[in-house]
């Protein structure tokens, strides 16, 4: 099955200059939701990311090139952003990434780096290894182009090597700065462009808030990175903030502590895990998840590798509620399944109804216990702030909502 959308290449802004910060425009880049399920599931595919993140801080560590299994992108979910490279600038459609923080393009032969008057060859080379794909190339200092705004000196990679990459122009890479540590030859820590952009000035944080809208139509879902600022008019009342965990591996990443209950017993007492805007569900240690279905009386769906109840069960359906930080976040009933509309695209039954948690397939006290997904993301508002080391989360109008 295929569903392919793809709108970036018309970049469209809303920009509200701030009366505090006149010469600090919101960096907004809005960016398109693609999805191909071509030889993959939603589910494998979140599988195989979470193998690949684990994979990943482990080689970090043990200093070893894993092997190179699925393409990146094979992911059946991914997000494009149009972003603009060079004098003058050359648009590139590139994947956002959260869990990686080199920004480089030339992945398809047919659109390779062009060196204008504002590239400056670093001398160094790069390469980085996606677990599930990889890139290796020279590294540029060039200007990067979102909406209006221009960011000067951000290192970009050229590609001259890819593999698993298809239609896409490369990656740009708004995880931790930690993560660039081992990708260049210069062993320097490569700052991206969220850390340049407030190194310019250009930004009052060095942070980045993102915005999801759930849908229950066949997904062209329209999201919105904010660089450096946080959009005030999509979350509500205000944005709690958590410090991120200090539990490896989920430290190297997105990471923070949380605890679940569901109608007031424990789903999982407070561990450590990851924010994820690459993945799609919401993955639970075997313990946690356990307990989950146990209280939901969900059962086991062979078809879609997810847990179904039946309109009764859903309408018994009680909060998952999510201790952040000593605030409550709650994924309503509605928030935890999948719209019945999409059944199909994750090959399950019209007519069924499917949660969005699934088993990581390891225990509680891996380090990393969770991933919050996509499903999660859509009804909260979310803030990554390299600066304080912390991730702020808000409710949002469509917190509560019924759509799916
Ligand atoms: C969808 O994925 C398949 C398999 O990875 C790939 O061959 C194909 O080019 C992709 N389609 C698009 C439109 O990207
Ligand atoms: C590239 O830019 C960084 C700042 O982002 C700077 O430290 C470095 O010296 C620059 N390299 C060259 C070769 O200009
Ligand atoms: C980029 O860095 C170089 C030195 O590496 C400097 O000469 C140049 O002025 C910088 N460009 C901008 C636009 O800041
Ligand atoms: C949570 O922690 C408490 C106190 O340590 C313990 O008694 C309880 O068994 C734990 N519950 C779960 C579900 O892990
Ligand atoms: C399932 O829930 C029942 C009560 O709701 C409880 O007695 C039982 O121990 C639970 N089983 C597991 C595996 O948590």
């Amino acid at each position: 099955m295929l569903s392919f959308f793809l709108t970036a290449g018309i970049l469209t802004l809303s920009v509200t200059a701030s009366p505090l910060f006149a010469r600090q425009l919101p960096i907004t880049l809005p960016f398109t939701k693609v999805i191909n399920t071509t030889g993959t599931s939603i589910v494998q595919s979140d599988q195989a990311r979470i193998r690949a993140l684990m994979d990943r801080t482990i080689r970090n560590a043990k200093e070893y090139v894993s092997p190179i299994n699925t393409p990146v992108t094979n992911q059946a979910v991914y997000y494009l952003a149009a972003v603009g490279i060079g004098t003058p600038p050359t648009v590139y459609n590139l994947i956002v990434d959260t869990g990686s923080s080199i920004t480089w393009v030339g992945a398809s032969p047919s659109k390779p780096y062009v060196i204008t008057s504002s590239s400056i060859d670093t001398g160094y080379g790069a390469s980085v290894s996606y677990g599930s794909g990889f890139m290796i190339g020279e590294e540029y200092n060039d200007t990067v182009t979102i909406g209006p705004i221009d960011i000067y000196n951000q290192s970009i990679v050229g590609a001259e090597f890819t593999i698993g990459f298809t239609s896409e122009d490369g990656i740009l890479g708004l995880g931790p700065i930690d993560l660039t540590e081992a990708d260049t030859t210069s062993d320097r820590e490569v700052p991206t462009v969220v850390d340049t952009a407030f190194y310019e000035g250009l930004t009052a944080a060095r942070s980045i808030a993102v915005s999801f809208e759930p849908t229950n139509v066949t997904p062209i879902v329209n999201g919105e990175i904010t660089i450096g600022s946080v959009d005030s008019t999509k979350y509500i009342p205000q944005i709690t903030y958590t410090p991120t965990t200090t539990t490896s591996p989920a430290s190297q990443y997105w990471g923070i502590d949380q605890a679940i209950f569901y109608n007031g017993e424990i789903i999982s007492n407070t561990t450590a895990g990851i924010v994820d805007t690459g993945t799609t569900f919401l993955w639970l240690a075997s313990d946690a998840y356990a307990r989950y279905q146990n209280a939901t009386g969900a059962l086991f769906d062979d078809d879609t590798s997810l847990l179904t109840i039946t309109q009764d069960q859903y309408e018994h359906l009680a909060d998952l509620v999510f201790d952040i930080g000593g605030t409550e976040f709650a994924l309503t009933p509605n928030a935890q399944i999948w719209p019945r509309t999409l059944n199909t695209l994750i090959d399950g039954t019209a007519d069924k109804i499917y949660l969005v948690v699934g088993n990581l397939g390891r225990p509680t006290g891996s380090g990393n216990d969770f991933t919050d997904g996509q499903v999660f993301l859509e009804r909260f508002y979310s803030v990554y702030d390299s600066a304080s080391n912390s991730v702020g989360l808000a409710n949002t109008v469509l917190t509560r909502s019924v759509i799916n």
